[in-house]
């Protein structure tokens, strides 16, 4: 097949959502579509407890048997979807946004009863950032929920988003009907249980048809005819454009654990879902149906299992064919690197693959050569992908050697460890001391736990209450002022950025407003363009 065909045929995507909303209830009934699982309850057997705070062993043990689901590859209808799962626990929502940057759009589930939660939007504004075009399935129909109108209202709103119906319930929770499918004119009725199938799918071309009083009853008929008229009069039909350019979601109503309303989802996703797309670098645009590989590192992944010390590197392929046991340059290092063992996932067994596509993500046995955002290319051209932001912590702590004679193991493991992304650090600016930012507190505990198993280095951290970390740009004189006057509050990222910590967002305001010469920036990537 040719690269083109293959581009053609993949569609590479995530589901996000706030915990408990179903994402690994709708990921599951989408992998028995596909027929990747057999049976249900596959997924969820491996997801990583969501309320667990403590036990963060058992939690990095369930993230070992989650590698296998890391990427969920399935073929329906002849096109071949790659599901990138994203972590179900909030501490470990960093991947979540690093996941996000390998993948060409979204289904974001939201709970029918809850709404918009907190984590919802924090997702959805790293899909605004990029663009990513998102399809939204509302869950949990089969409860009493919020009523549709209101919902798509608040969904609206609250995600800064506009959305486009492409179903319609009629009525929720023990009432709950069915939905009717605004896309192709048809009736789904819903029986608890029992799944959205052929037979319980009506035609019904004409929503004036007796047929959908006998279905339904009389009064829901003719609720959902004014509503499919008020809808039809505000919506029309769906721009596809502009779902792609990620103005418009399409919305669909359904009940995941009643694997009902999924069916539809699937069916329009892999019709209107983008192929692979282009990414950025900080040289030129990648276009997917060039020739020669390229590809960008998006998570690492490393095992606690001291019997197994090996990291898992997962690439997304951009460009060209990716092939086992070929020399490609490692652009940051710049070295050649050829893998032997280069694996992919189906279903869910590891395999050995010979060569992998746009839009596939394969995994690489890692002995520490690869950070988050490293860039393979097939060649010599020398370039970075972008795109792949690092966002401001939540939580801040900074970082105590509690045993001076293994100093410099201590170094060396906050390096390795904040290379892959475990968490971000921040070295004073003109000193020494260690500030280590992170989104959860689970993730403190995998620093000491891994800097003492794997370094031999033991620390302990004392909390600071920052609250949030800004990269700052702008005039050279302003700058200098700043830090002299700032100089406690001024840190140094990685790669030398200068960044603020602010103690509140009252600190940061006036900030602002006594700084007009510089920009406070909240991810680190303000220099280049977004992918
Ligand atoms: P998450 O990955 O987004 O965190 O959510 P998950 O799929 O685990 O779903 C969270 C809970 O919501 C689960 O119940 C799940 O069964 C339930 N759920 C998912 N879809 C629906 C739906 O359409 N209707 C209703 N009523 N519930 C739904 P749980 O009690 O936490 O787990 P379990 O004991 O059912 O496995």
């Amino acid at each position: 097949m040719s690269n083109e065909t293959e581009i053609a045929k993949r569609r590479t995507f995530a589901i996000i959502s706030h915990p408990d909303a179903g994402k690994t209830t709708l990921t599951e009934k989408l992998l028995l579509f596909g027929g990747a699982i057999q049976v249900a309850g596959a997924v969820k057997s491996n997801k990583i407890k969501k309320h667990a705070t403590s036990d963060f062993m058992e939690i990095e043990r369930q993230r070992g048997i989650s590698v296998a689901t890391s990427v969920m590859s399935f073929e329906y209808k002849d096109i071949l979807v790659n599901l990138l799962d994203t972590p179900g626990h909030k501490d470990f929502a960093e991947d979540t946004y690093r996941t996000l940057t390998a993948v060409d759009s979204v289904i974001l589930v939201v709970d029918s009863v809850n709404g918009v939660e907190e984590q919802t939007r924090k997702l959805m504004e790293v899909c605004r950032m990029r663009d990513t075009p998102v399809i939204v399935f509302v869950n949990k129909l089969d409860r009493d929920g919020k009523f549709p109108f209101d919902l798509i209202d608040e969904i609206e709103k609250e995600l800064k988003i506009s959305l486009h119906p492409l179903s319609w319930p009629i009525n929720m929770g023990k009432e709950f009907k069915g939905v009717y499918n605004l896309f192709d004119s048809s009736l789904n009725l819903f029986t608890s249980g029992q799944k959205s199938t052929e037979e319980n799918s009506l035609p019904i071309d004409d929503i004036n048809d007796p047929l959908l009083d006998q279905k339904v009853g009389e009064r829901d008929a003719a609720q959902l005819r004014e509503d499919v008229e008020l809808l039809q009069g505000v919506y029309g039909a769906l721009n596809v454009e502009d779902y792609l350019e990620g103005r418009v979601a399409p919305v669909f109503f359904g009940s995941a654990v009643n694997n009902f309303g999924v069916k539809e989802l699937l069916d329009t996703f892999i019709h209107v879902a983008p192929t692979p797309l282009g990414r950025a670098t900080d040289k030129r645009f990648v276009q997917p149906d060039e020739s020669k590989f390229t590809g960008f590192v998006f998570k690492i992944h490393a095992n606690l299992d001291p019997r197994h010390r090996d990291r898992i590197a997962f690439l997304r392929v951009c460009s060209g064919k990716f092939s086992r046991n070929t020399y490609y340059k490692h652009c940051r290092l710049g070295k050649d690197i050829r893998f032997s063992n280069p694996y992919t996932f189906m279903a869910r067994e590891k395999d050995v693959i010979e060569e992998a596509f746009p839009g596939d993500v394969v995994g690489l046995f890692d002995t520490g050569n690869f950070k988050i955002g490293d860039t393979l290319v097939e060649g010599n051209e020398q370039m970075q992908f972008t795109g792949i932001p690092v966002f401001s912590p939540e939580i801040f702590k900074e970082l105590v050697n509690k045993d001076p004679m293994k100093t410099k193991q201590l170094e060396k493991g906050i390096m390795q460890l904040t290379d892959e992304g475990v968490a971000q650090l921040f070295t004073q600016h003109g000193g020494n001391r260690k500030i280590i930012g992170c989104v959860g507190e689970l993730q403190f505990e995998v620093i000491q736990y891994r800097l003492l198993q794997e370094y031999g280095a033991s620390c302990s951290f004392t909390p600071l209450s920052f609250y949030k970390a800004c990269w700052i740009t702008g005039d050279k004189k302003a700058i200098d002022d700043f830090i002299r006057f700032k100089h406690s509050n001024i840190m140094h990222d990685k790669d030398g950025n200068l960044v603020y910590l602010a103690q509140s967002e009252w600190f940061l305001n006036t900030e602002r407003q006594n700084n007009p010469d510089i920009e406070f920036h909240f991810t680190s990537e303000f220099k280049t363009a977004m992918a």
